[in-house]
């Protein structure tokens, strides 16, 4: 029996997950099949303990379920630990392993695919919610100069960045905290965090947060991202979607479940072909 390994969450139907498994594990050789378990709101831990039964090996988790699997996880490894969330399990014998690899995923998009090494930059990091504490440790360990992290609610931006300041001052990386309108100019990446562009607004920051030559990326993909990043191609910047930070933080995933990295450039091409014929 091939092991079996699931992404978790409600809604999880429009879930790439699956796909892009099954081809790191062609491409790897490996004997395992992935798919899309969609669990009730309240049956999150019921729906997990039912998969387990059944032999699973582990899951990622999504949208709401990745402070749950925080709770869930016997032991949790440092990175999961520092953003609080949790987006990969793994059901080990002795207890479940909870890792976080939405960082390094979008740290390993910037730098590999989008060819933009991160040290000595000036990033911008708007959102508070989860998506960027899962985000914010993996860009420390980056090595820019800077990162200021922005948010409508100026208490959340502020407690993301305290979390994270002994890290910061370990690695000589300046971290500010500030609201939307006080955002710096000019900076070098620019990351969308936020869950404004679910709701089609081009950008929760004023442009002049760009220059030319800025990256800014939105973490959703598809028509969800499609008005931050007209906006942001509008002001002259370098406009990415999440895209290949999907396919990168699967990679990790894969690595952590499997311990082989798959090769994501040609995974990356397929799957953007496939959204392209059908978003
Ligand atoms: P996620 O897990 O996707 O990060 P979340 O934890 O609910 O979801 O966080 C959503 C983020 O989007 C927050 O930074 C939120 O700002 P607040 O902390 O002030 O709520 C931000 N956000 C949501 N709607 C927004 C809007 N209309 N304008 C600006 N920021 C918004």
């Amino acid at each position: 029996m091939k092991d079996r390994y699931a992404v978790v969450g409600n809604p999880v139907e429009h879930s790439r997950s699956p796909a892009i498994h099954a081809m790191f594990a062609q491409q790897t050789g490996q004997s395992l099949v992935y798919e899309r378990l969609l669990a009730p709101l309240d049956g999150f831990e019921a729906t997990l303990r039912t998969f387990v039964a059944a032999g699973a090996k582990g899951c990622n988790i999504t949208v709401p379920f990745k402070f749950d699997a925080f709770a869930l996880a016997a032991t949790r490894t440092e990175r999961a630990q520092l953003g609080g969330a949790v987006n990969t399990l793994r059901f080990d014998a002795d207890g479940w392993v909870g890792d976080n690899t939405d960082g390094a995923g979008l740290v390993n998009d910037l730098q590999k695919n989008a060819g933009r090494p991160l040290a000595g930059l000036q990033v911008l990091l708007v959102g508070a919610g989860g998506a960027s504490a899962g985000a914010l440790g993996a860009l420390i360990h980056a090595g820019p100069a800077r990162i200021t992290v922005v948010n409508r609610t100026l208490d959340k931006a502020e407690a993301l960045v305290a979390g994270h300041a002994h890290l910061g001052q370990a690695l000589h990386v300046g971290l500010a905290a500030a609201t939307l309108a006080d955002a710096p100019a000019a900076q070098d990446i620019v990351i969308n965090a936020t869950s404004t562009s679910l709701a089609g607004a081009a950008s929760p920051v004023d442009a002049r947060v760009l220059k030319p030559g800025s990256l800014a990326l939105d973490m959703m993909y598809g028509p969800k991202a499609q008005g931050f990043l007209d906006w942001a191609a509008a002001h002259g910047a370098e406009p990415r979607d999440g895209l290949g930070m999907l396919v990168e933080q699967a990679a990790e995933a894969f690595l952590f479940w499997r311990g082989v990295r798959p090769d994501t450039a040609p995974v990356l091409k397929a799957v953007r072909q496939a959204i392209e014929a059908a978003p």
